[in-house]
């Protein structure tokens, strides 16, 4: 199976950390999203002890919000010590609400409004991650005026290419994301927070994209925002490499391991920072992809089976680009399985397409699986990041319900939306 707490149990249903993934469709209705504590609080120890082992103390991951954000996530990741970015008022609200401690946390954005700024602040988010020279002057203003000294990272443009999908790719030149080192906005930018008399300068930041399977393009960013550090001469305490690790899909994909990327990784910039002469910073990263999505299956009800001869086969699911957009706006690969058929001869090639009203609304394409019929479970696999945190209404459909595994035993973490949800603001 594609992840170790994947298995097939004797009835020849796919079992999800040990919990038979047809019961689980049965007792909380599809689509599902469900997600196994134990696979991402494994991911989380690793980052957590590796950054212990291979950097230097205080250095730390921060899980990235924006791949999974809902309160229970929250809880979860504090109780592994990991820190949590943020990018919007309401993951603070959500971080906040279970009393996360919010100087663990990064605030970042390359828009963030004066009134986001000024909520972050009163929340006591721990570090900004200022992205313009607008920002700088509204963090530093809006410090002065709240009486607090705000400590600032800058998202650092290294201009590496990361080789992965371009929507997905922030640290090459032409990016809406941060300061550029060539053009030298990125030296004007330290020389700015260091006047300002409300800000503290701890460190700089990249992120240069995600869904990397290869170390070799952060090892390259290392080397530019290392001799950027040495270039400006700045005592620079923090080094945060943002998040981008990857994940395989698909059986036989790359992907990069957590603690052999973190111990290359952070041996290179050791090596490099004797190299420089230079004090090697607190390493922080912010991996979202890599703790969140491998933990996630979500299950859908197969609905039709609409077979076009000589042109191809379509199996419509119960759900689709609302519950998972990534195939429609990235053509994300993703593992899709007959959950309660394992044992079936997959011989039947179809793309699984969702409910939605757009011809794009595909879930996968060139999918094979034992031919389905009305009512069989269909597992994707992989979907604990980036799916929920990127779910919509479209077509008023209502988000599946976000069940939590872990120790043999299921409970809800979000339920299933209803009608009174959709129309809960509208007068
Ligand atoms: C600034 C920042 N940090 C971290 C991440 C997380 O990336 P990943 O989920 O690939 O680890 C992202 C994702 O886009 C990001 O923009």
């Amino acid at each position: 199976m594609l992840y170790k707490n994947l298995n097939v149990n004797e009835k020849g249903h796919l079992t999800i950390g040990g919990i038979d993934a047809v019961e689980l469709a049965k007792e909380f209705g599809t689509p599902l999203y469900v997600l196994d504590e134990d696979v991402l609080r494994e991911n989380a120890r690793e980052y957590v002890n590796s950054l212990r082992e291979y950097a230097p103390e205080g250095s730390m991951p921060y899980f990235a919000s924006k791949s999974l954000s809902f309160k229970e996530i929250y809880r979860i990741i504090a109780s592994e010590e990991m820190g949590t970015d943020l990018v919007s008022p309401g993951e603070i609200y959500t971080a906040e609400s279970v009393g996360f401690d919010m100087a663990k946390t990064i605030f970042h954005g390359n828009n963030k409004t004066d009134s986001d700024i000024e909520y972050a602040m009163k929340s006591g988010v721990g570090c900004f991650c200022t992205d313009t020279f607008e920002e700088i002057e509204a963090v530093d203003l809006i410090a002065g005026r709240l009486g607090i000294r705000q400590d600032i990272l800058l998202r650092i443009t290294p201009g590496v290419d990361a080789h992965t999908h371009k929507a997905v790719t922030t640290g090459n030149v032409d990016s809406k994301f941060g300061f550029p080192v060539f053009s030298g906005d990125a030296a004007v930018a330290v020389r700015l927070v260091l006047s300002k008399q409300n800000l503290v300068l701890k460190g700089i930041h990249c992120h240069i994209g995600s869904q990397i399977t290869d170390i070799k393009p952060f090892l390259d960013t290392s080397d530019i925002m290392l001799d950027f550090i040495k270039q400006t001469g700045f005592d620079c305490e923090v080094l945060n490499l943002g998040g981008g690790f990857g994940i395989a899909y698909k059986e036989g994909s790359g992907s990069l391991n957590i603690t052999e990327g973190v111990k290359t990784l952070c041996g290179y910039i050791g090596e490099k920072c004797n190299k420089l002469n230079i004090k090697m910073p607190k390493i922080f990263m912010e991996p979202g992809r890599s703790v969140a999505a491998a933990a996630g299956v979500t299950l859908y009800t197969v609905g039709s089976v609409k077979i076009i001869p000589d042109v191809k086969n379509y199996v419509s699911v119960d759900g689709g680009m609302t519950d998972n957009p990534r195939y429609a706006l990235y053509k994300s690969a993703y593992t899709c399985l007959l959950a309660n058929k394992m044992n079936g001869k997959a011989d039947f090639t179809c793309s699984v397409a969702g409910r939605c009203c757009e011809s794009g609304d595909l879930i996968q394409e060139d999918v094979i699986i034992p031919r389905p019929v009305r009512g069989d479970i269909l597992g994707v696999l992989g979907t604990g990041a980036y799916n929920f945190s990127m779910s919509s209404n479209y077509n008023r459909l209502c988000r599946p319900a976000t069940v939590i595994i872990s120790g043999g035993k299921a409970r809800i973490a979000i339920k299933r939306e209803t009608f009174e949800h959709l129309t809960a603001l509208e007068v």
